[in-house]
């Protein structure tokens, strides 16, 4: 299809939900992305934090096939072998005991937060139900996700929300101390902030958060929605923050591109779920299930966790590099393995689009966040090729 029939349709079929970029990918290969007119991108973004063992990467596509042809749905009414074979490693890969798939991640997180509320007044029989969140976090766009969320603008418009939230300053102990009260139920915390532009949190907060769950038993929950599979230099990114959450949820890159979200709970929380209680028709099939086995063998087998954390330090340097090769330009460079942001001086779109015209496909967030997310394969030459485009990007500005 020609580009401009494909924007035309795009705005005539579809809801306007997307500021889209002026890019159609056609097909995909490793760290490569190609358009309609077979013009290559390096993909510096992995369909945000989803692809991250690359495109078409051959036993992800074997798995995939082999398992298209032998059973693609059935109904969580029956045992699934593919399923059962996932939970097991997923909870090997952790401290926590039980898993609920489902389908994406606000609706793990969804099933979090339901699953905290149910936990407190049918396991604990307390009345507690308030979850705190933090400003600039990303947790969804279901009614409740979207309320845990910490940024105003996703909920214009979407009133009345869901009671029982409460948003504390990033980085603010005092603020956090002082949010919780006899109905504080649990805390919800991305390790990095991705949408809010690659923030960390300090170690003085951190300490805080721990400090919080057990002398208030408190819940913690970890959203390793954009940070998990491996994209920080560890499989799941609380395991380099010192926390230890009650519960986490998995997406994104869960099933190397395949739509599934994933919820892991302490065993005594996740018996707060009963037959009926929650539930949803697709989660856990066959089809995701094999792709996020085949995608953690993947990771595991290949030393892609070191691989990450050791490119990642890499990079980051190398763009601080770039950042005194061209002063005032950069502010600071952020994030861990390869969740990176480069923070700029000033808004970033002239940048981000001058990147996107020398073939460089990466997300811009909070107007002056460069966020990258490539796949965790990507190479050396790759992230110097885009070093020395932004370097001339940043030159000329
Ligand atoms: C940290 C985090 N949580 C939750 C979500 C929501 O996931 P989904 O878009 O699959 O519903 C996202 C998506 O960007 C995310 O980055």
């Amino acid at each position: 299809m020609e580009n401009t029939s494909l924007e035309q349709k795009t705005e005539k079929y579809l809801c306007p939900t997307y500021a889209r970029y002026p890019l159609a990918v056609k097909t995909a290969s490793g760290c490569r992305l190609y358009d309609f007119q077979g013009r290559e991108y390096i993909d510096l973004l992995a369909g945000i934090s989803v692809c991250n063992l690359g495109h078409s990467h051959p036993e992800i596509v074997q798995a995939i096939c082999s398992q298209a042809g032998k059973l693609v749905h059935t109904s969580n009414l029956f045992y699934q072998e593919e399923q059962v074979l996932l939970s097991e490693k997923l909870v090997e890969t952790c401290h926590l005991d039980k898993v609920f798939f489902c389908n994406s991640g606000a609706e793990a997180n969804e099933a979090a937060i339901k699953l905290m509320r149910r936990y407190m007044s049918r396991v604990r029989g307390e009345n507690r139900h308030e979850l705190i969140t933090f400003s600039g976090s990303f947790h969804g766009r279901t009614l409740a996700t979207m309320t845990a969320t910490g940024q105003d603008k996703i909920k214009e418009g979407f009133a009345p929300l869901p009671e029982g939230f409460r948003h504390v300053p990033l980085n603010d102990v005092q603020a956090l101390e002082d949010a919780v009260n006899e109905n504080t139920a649990a805390i919800m915390a991305e390790c990095i902030q991705g949408e809010g532009g690659i923030k960390l949190m300090s170690p003085e907060f951190k300490k805080k958060i721990n400090e919080l769950q057990r002398s208030r038993d408190i819940l913690l929950i970890v959203d390793e929605i954009q940070t998990g599979m491996g994209r920080t230099g560890s499989l799941w990114a609380f395991e380099q923050e010192g926390l230890e959450p009650d519960m986490f949820t998995s997406s994104k890159a869960l099933a190397a591109g395949l739509p599934m979200g994933a919820l892991l709970a302490r065993e005594e929380v996740a018996s707060a779920f009963g037959p009926g209680s929650h539930g949803t028709t697709f989660g856990g099939g066959p089809l995701p299930s094999v792709a996020a086995l085949k995608s953690l063998e993947i990771i595991q087998r290949d030393g892609l966790l070191d691989y990450c954390r050791d490119l990642g330090q890499w990079a980051a340097n190398r763009f601080r590099e770039t950042g005194r090769k061209c002063p005032g330009t950069i502010r600071e460079v952020r994030g861990r393995g390869l969740m990176l942001g480069i923070e700029l001086e000033f808004p970033g779109k002239d940048v981000w689009q001058a990147l996107l015209d020398r073939g460089f496909v990466l997300n811009l967030t909070q107007e002056s966040v460069l966020r990258l997310l490539p796949p965790l394969t990507i190479t050396g030459q790759d992230l110097e090729q885009f070093a020395l485009a932004l370097e001339q990007v940043l030159q000329k500005h």
